[in-house]
């Protein structure tokens, strides 16, 4: 028995298009995402519909667009940003080419007019915008409810016909009364009932898998992450901890302590498989080739397992733990793609998928529903509240360099000609990294508006030599360098963890940079990150006494000879350096 959706997110290619998903259903309501262009008929039955955000413009001859049949009263509609834009522009209002937009934080005036939107608010409002494009006449029966300094329709109505839209973003944090935006739409407006709490949904969780996995048994490819452990629990729960299998694919990339707490967990056993992984990455350079390679080797390994364990011949099935903007194809971006291929969709997973021998338990919620299903199972709070950790492992986070080079003095620092990734649109872009004296992140956001192909600026916590004495030092994926990492990861860890810091960031990777000299050749880079889903993120300040610990006992590691601080948002740097 599922639940069906009371709303329907329209999926206009936005970011935050999970993010608006993810607060209807905080809001106690279900939901899902469909693509923008899902035929009116299909969501029929629904309350309400929301049309997300989306990097398009209108007038964009391939810009998503919406079944004009949903603004027929079957359901309220609620359009945000691209979706306001997309409203006026399909119902005949007038939508203005922007040239340079509106990022960032501005302030909402309420024209005054008794609106159920902003049932409860007055006065002027916090609000965040991102766009390029507005609204610049509303349609024929249209209200407008809301202006900003430089937006005269930031929201309008033609409530009598149901349709509500705002040009600000009511999902993220920084529109401080968004939630309550949402909610008056959800239940002042489309009159939602409260019909979700993923806590309550374990017994229905459980004969979901019964009745999926019949008499077969089942196997899982376990990471110690979250997902995956939540899921194995569940079927565990399900079907009795005898009939379930996990199998743990030791590549020689993860952290220290990491392969012993897996094998920790009941059912586990470990595939060790690092002299394959690390094999086929010597010599290997270029951060995309590592991800290849990683990918491959784990198409490999995970196929052999399922050959030579016979898990083809219909006694087992695979449980995976798929989470829901895993299984969304549209929204996704490039590189979502990529990580979910080498997860959970590899050729001989998908030949299982064909036969129906796929479970997975968790593929209708959002990573914060996982977590609360898993403090209904029981399971520790420090296992669920566990940081995100990328599937290649320490590879993405251990850089190489093909061959030595000096670093430049330039006004503002050092130029390090490393190879660091950052991101424009959902595009990777290469650049080097400018060290910079302090731990000032104003200056460094403007430094890199200010200075052309840098998107990525570090302060030195402190060094065994002056940057005058380091270069970039040819060095390659080797066993060396990786226990380097390893080593200077778990100290960071367990310090992070000791004082709380690390639950006041979303995730924290250390980055080990071939920045040195002749004796210690290597720098570590600290890259403390708060964000809401890893698309976008913003590096955070750490408390003195913890940046002291950390230098004190990082500098100790045989080969490292600087602490470094990322101080770059994400854009223009992604949360990892590769
Ligand atoms: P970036 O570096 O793109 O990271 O800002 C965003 C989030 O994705 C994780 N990440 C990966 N996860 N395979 C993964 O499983 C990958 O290749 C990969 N690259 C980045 C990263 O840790 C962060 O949480």
């Amino acid at each position: 028995m599922t639940t069906s959706p009371q709303v329907f997110v329209l999926d206009a290619g936005g970011q935050y298009c999970h993010l608006i998903a993810r607060k209807v259903r905080d809001a106690g309501v279900y939901c899902e995402v469909r693509p923008s262009e899902t035929p009116a008929a299909e969501l029929a039955g629904a309350k309400g519909l929301i049309i997300s955000g989306g990097p398009n413009s209108v007038y964009d001859p391939a810009s998503p667009s919406v079944d004009p049949g949903i603004f027929q009263g079957g359901a309220c509609v609620l359009g945000i940003c691209y979706g306001q834009q997309l409203m006026a522009h399909l119902l005949g209002g007038t939508v203005q080419l922007g040239q340079k937009g509106e990022y960032g934080l501005a302030t909402l005036e309420l024209d005054g007019v008794a609106s159920s939107l902003f049932a409860g608010l007055s006065g002027p409002q916090q609000i965040w915008m991102s766009h390029r494009d507005l609204v610049s006449a509303v349609p024929e029966g249209f209200t407008v409810l809301a202006r900003t300094s430089t937006c005269a329709i930031a929201a309008m109505e033609a409530s009598a016909r149901g349709l509500y839209s705002v040009q600000f973003h009511p999902e993220v944090v920084h529109t401080t009364r968004g939630r309550e935006i949402l909610s008056n739409f959800l239940f002042g407006i489309c009159g939602c009932e409260r019909d979700w709490d993923p806590r309550h949904r374990v017994p229905l969780i459980e004969d979901e898998i019964r009745a999926c996995v019949g008499d077969r048994n089942v196997f899982f490819f376990v990471s110690g992450g979250v997902d995956s452990t939540v899921a194995c629990a569940l079927c565990q729960r399900a079907l009795g901890a005898g009939r379930v299998r996990g199998v743990y694919v030791d590549t020689g990339l993860m952290r220290e302590g990491e392969t012993e707490y897996v094998r920790g967990m009941p059912g586990v056993t470990v595939e060790a498989a690092e002299a394959q992984f690390l094999g086929a990455l010597t010599g290997v350079c270029d951060p995309e080739r590592k991800r290849h390679i990683i990918g491959e080797e784990f198409v490999r390994v995970q196929e052999r397992i399922i050959e030579s364990r016979h898990l083809l011949d219909g006694h087992w099935i695979l449980g995976q733990g798929t989470i829901y903007p895993d299984t969304i194809e549209s929204g996704g971006t490039e590189k979502a793609a990529v990580i979910k291929t080498h997860h959970n969709r590899v050729p001989g997973i998908q030949r299982l998928m064909e036969a129906g021998r796929i479970v997975e338990p968790l593929r209708s919620y959002y990573k914060d529903e996982v977590r609360e299903i898993g403090r209904e199972l029981g399971l520790p709070g420090e296992m669920l509240e566990r940081h995100p950790f990328p599937g290649p492992g320490l590879a993405i986070r251990c850089l190489c360099a093909e061959r030595d080079a000096p670093l430049t003095e330039i006004e503002e620092g050092w130029m390090i000609p490393l190879r660091s990734v950052g991101v424009q649109g959902d595009s990777r872009t290469y650049a080097p990294v400018l060290e910079i004296e302090g731990l000032d992140h104003a200056r460094a956001t403007e430094l890199i508006n200010r200075i052309p192909g840098v998107n990525r600026v570090i302060g030195r916590v402190g060094s065994s030599a002056g940057m005058k004495d380091l270069g970039v030092r040819a060095a390659s994926l080797t066993p060396e360098r990786l226990a380097r990492l390893r080593r200077a990861d778990a100290i960071v860890r367990r310090l992070s963890y000791a004082s709380g810091f690390d639950r006041q960031v979303w995730q924290f990777p250390v980055v080990l940079i071939p920045l040195g000299t002749a004796a210690a050749p290597d720098a570590v880079v600290l890259r403390p990150i708060d964000s809401v889903d890893g698309m976008t993120a913003q590096s955070v300040g750490m408390p003195e006494d913890l940046l002291h610990s950390i230098l004190a006992e990082v500098l100790l590691v045989p080969g490292i000879c600087a602490v470094f601080y990322d101080l770059t948002h994400k854009p223009p740097a992604t949360i990892e350096w590769e």
